[in-house]
């Protein structure tokens, strides 16, 4: 008796090891692995040990893949695509049904195979990746039943290279592949050096079920293996990792043509309002950063708490922390396993040490022998020091206060990063009005790091773009329905006038100028350039810095409410319907017209384009929302020039964007006869911002503006590269919709608004 009031008052218990005898039964009889491509694994070639990091126990040899390995594996993806995209949805729905139940029949050899190779807890891969592996591929098994039904007109991308990271690598790759199969298209996947093995063992369930030789391929090896995946013959790369990484396979990919999804680095903000409450707040960190070791690119890695209740916060959050149980990560009560390399302890240390001898304290966080790091946070953390700049990517948070809501929004979006954010109030009123302002792509109240295979993830600014999740995800896995396009006539290069040749409209000399922030303003090199009708003028970089500044400044447009900017919208479609006659005579009828028909069209759409309610877990409604990217960035064909810049100014604006816009190089003045119907339309200065000039010299100073979140180019390519390149420095994605008929039916629609927006996902307590 005595023994058991001894053990409660201790809380200590003994060791409760998993079992892992049937997976080192059957690494014994691997040994050694090659890739699994056409179906099949081929034999190992040049190996390389994957270990386990709480043991430093080598526990398989896995194949370092060349680049004539991954072109192999990109064949035979190839040549198995025509007949996978063939099959109907049902069929294809089965193959992926199939491998849902097959991963939840050996879920507990996959969760020890994911524990040993990567040094979580089993109670996570257990409770957590495995199941969550299991959901992702019933969830696209419906829809890839609901494909052509639910995206009519849509196609697969064709070949799919996939690279996916070591923290939690089974579920990245369910995040990855099930989509993309779903979609029609076939993959090429290169899982981290680190953990490799899940994925092997995957490729076993594969051949299981039957899918189809070459559907699913895998190429083993480290960043030079990856390297040669971007490289290759595929239709898109989908990659998760760090955001080094990120830029250079988008600098890479810059001009081909290639798809492009990233999901990169975070520095998320967990923001403890004054009236939480406290004790599940404290469990909320103990899910959001000591989770995985603090290894998970949407950690709550910044905790920033209401001054009012910091200390008491604080004494919680400590007497929680001296609680967690750090070891072997077999033991089904361990809370904190290993860090999965040394290479990743040095670097988390390292980090620590930088904050530390920059002023910041650290409470816990101390490592230990092997892999292991105890869990902690850093304090008195000014926002320059390294420890609140970097990712830590460990078991390791900065805690820091601020007074009002606003200070905490301000100090929440104090990063260049943008994955997610956690919001704890007892106030709905509070809790959502912060996660509205929190520039991030996934937002929970109440909660933390819940995920769902419905629920699209994925990042703003530098955490990348594009989502995987439910239908915003699988729309990143197919290509929209084809129009058919118009080639571009080569531009003239734009000579400077010297005054001379100045233009007749009507008679009079005409000399237009810039449209920056609501008035006409003289380009700051003060040059024009000839174009039909008279003098265009020529910007420069100073003019699309001063156009971004203007746009940044006009923020209210998004908060004015679709209603609202629906009205704006329509006094445009009326002002130009009155002066069709001067535009037709400026550019022809049909362009005239479609100007009118486009302001008429996206005022229809700007109080309709709508998020989605998922009630995707018990417990929780999730708020899925178009969001306006902010600045964008316009660069316009140089074909029907009037047509052209109505397609895409009105999307954009009608969704909340500012724009700054390159009108037709070559014929710009009907853009130019814009300005005063903007000015009598109640259009407010600086949602569209206009600079006339050489585009293909103006797009790249445009994309590569930090201030610009997203860039649309319609043109050559050689002009697109220029631009994807630019735009890779702080990540922003690139649309270059084809150059079509711009006065017809595909110049307009749905497309555009979804190309206009990025998705925020918000966890709501919902019925708990
Ligand atoms: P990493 O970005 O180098 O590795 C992720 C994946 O990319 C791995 O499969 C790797 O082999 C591959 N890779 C590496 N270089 C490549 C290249 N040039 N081209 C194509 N693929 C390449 O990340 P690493 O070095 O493992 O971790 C460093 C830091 O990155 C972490 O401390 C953390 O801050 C961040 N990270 C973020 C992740 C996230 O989920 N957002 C995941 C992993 C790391």
């Amino acid at each position: 008796m005595s023994s058991v009031s001894k053990i409660m008052e201790s809380m200590e218990y003994g060791p409760s090891v998993e079992d892992s005898g049937a997976v080192r039964d059957w690494l014994a009889g691997r040994g050694s692995f090659g890739h699994f491509i056409g179906g099949k694994f081929i034999k190992p070639g040049q190996t390389f040990v994957t270990s386990d990091p709480s043991t430093g126990e080598a526990l398989a040899q896995v194949t370092q893949g060349t680049a004539d390995d991954v072109a192999a594996a990109v064949r035979a993806a190839r040549k198995a695509q025509t007949g996978w995209a063939k099959l109907s949805g049902g069929e294809r729905a089965r193959y992926l049904y199939a491998i849902a139940r097959h991963v939840q029949k050996r879920e507990r050899f996959l969760s020890v195979l994911e524990t040993l190779d990567n040094g979580k807890p089993i109670r996570e891969s257990r409770d957590i990746d495995i199941p969550l592996v299991a959901r992702h591929f019933y969830h696209h098994a419906g829809w890839a039943e609901l494909r052509d039904s639910e995206f009519p007109g849509h196609a697969p991308l064709g070949v799919c290279g996939q690279i996916i990271p070591w923290n939690f690598p089974l579920l990245m790759l369910a995040w990855k592949i099930a989509p993309a199969l779903a979609a029609g298209n076939t993959v090429v996947l290169k899982p981290a050096e680190y953990t490799p093995l899940t994925a092997l063992a995957f490729a076993g369930i594969c051949q299981e079920v039957g899918l189809p030789a070459g559907v699913f391929n895998i190429v083993t090896g480290d960043g030079a293996t990856g390297a040669a995946l971007v490289g290759a013959d595929v239709d898109k790369i989908a990659f998760t990792g760090s955001t080094e990484v990120g830029r250079a396979i988008a600098a890479t990919l810059a001009g081909t043509g290639r798809r492009l999804t990233l999901e990169l680095g975070g520095k998320s903000p967990f923001i403890v309002m004054a009236d939480a409450d406290l004790d599940a707040a404290v469990e909320g960190v103990v899910d959001s950063i000591w989770f995985n070791q603090g290894q998970v690119c949407c950690a709550g890695s910044r905790i920033l708490v209401a001054e009012a209740v910091a200390e008491r916060f604080e004494a919680l959050l400590n007497a929680r922390m001296a609680r967690l149980r750090l070891g072997a990560p077999l033991d089904k009560s361990t809370d904190i396993g290993a860090i999965v390399d040394p290479v990743q302890k040095d670097r988390i240390t390292a980090i620590c040490r930088a904050a530390t001898d920059a002023g910041a304290e650290l409470i816990g966080g101390q490592p230990a022998d092997g892999c292991f790091i105890a869990p902690g946070y850093l304090r008195n953390v000014t926002p320059a020091n390294p420890g609140m700049e970097q990712e830590i990517f460990g078991p390791i948070a900065t805690l820091s206060t601020f007074r009002t809501a606003d200070e905490a929004v301000e100090l929440a979006n104090n990063t260049r990063y943008g994955l997610a954010g956690s919001v704890w109030s007892e106030s709905a009123a509070v809790a959502t009005d912060i996660a509205a302002r929190v520039k991030a792509g996934v937002l929970w109240i109440n909660c933390a790091n819940l995920f769902d295979a419905a629920a699209p993830f994925g990042g703003y600014r530098e955490s990348g773009f594009g989502r995987e999740g439910g239908r915003a995800g699988m729309l990143d896995y197919l290509a929209e329905p084809a129009v058919k396009s118009v080639k571009e006539p080569k531009a003239q290069a734009p000579m400077a006038a010297t005054g001379g040749e100045a233009g007749k409209a009507g008679g009079i000399d005409r000399t237009a100028k810039l449209y920056v922030g609501g008035a006409q303003k003289r380009p700051d090199g003060g040059a024009s350039y000839a174009v039909p009708g008279g003098l265009a003028p020529l910007g420069n970089r100073k003019d699309i810095r001063n156009a971004v500044e203007a746009a940044a400044k006009a923020g209210a447009w998004a908060g004015m409410g679709g209603h609202a900017r629906a009205q704006v919208l329509y006094y445009i479609a009326e002002n130009l319907a009155a002066r069709t006659g001067d535009f037709a005579d400026l550019t022809g009828k049909a362009e005239a017209e479609a100007a009118v028909a486009r302001a008429f069209h996206y005022a229809a759409w700007a109080d309709k384009f709508d998020g989605r309610n998922l009630q995707a877990r018990p417990g929780h409604l999730l708020n899925v929302i178009p969001e306006p990217w902010g600045v964008m960035g316009i660069a316009c064909p140089n074909t029907q020039p009037l047509a052209g810049f109505m397609s895409l100014v009105m999307p954009a604006i009608a969704m909340g964007n500012r724009v700054v816009v390159i009108p037709a190089q070559d014929d710009p003045l009907a853009v130019a006869d814009l300005y005063q119907v903007f000015d009598t339309s109640d259009l407010p200065g600086g949602v569209v911002n206009i600079v006339t000039g050489a585009r293909d010299e103006l797009a790249p100073v445009l994309a590569a503006h930090d201030e610009v979140a997203a860039m649309w180019y319609v043109g050559p390519s050689a002009g697109l590269e220029r631009v994807e390149r630019a735009a890779g420095g702080n990540l922003k994605p690139v649309w270059s919709p084809v150059n079509r008929d711009w006065t017809g039916g595909q110049a307009q629609g749905e497309r555009f608004l979804r190309h206009a927006t990025q998705w925020k996902t918000i966890w709501l307590p919902y019925g708990a």
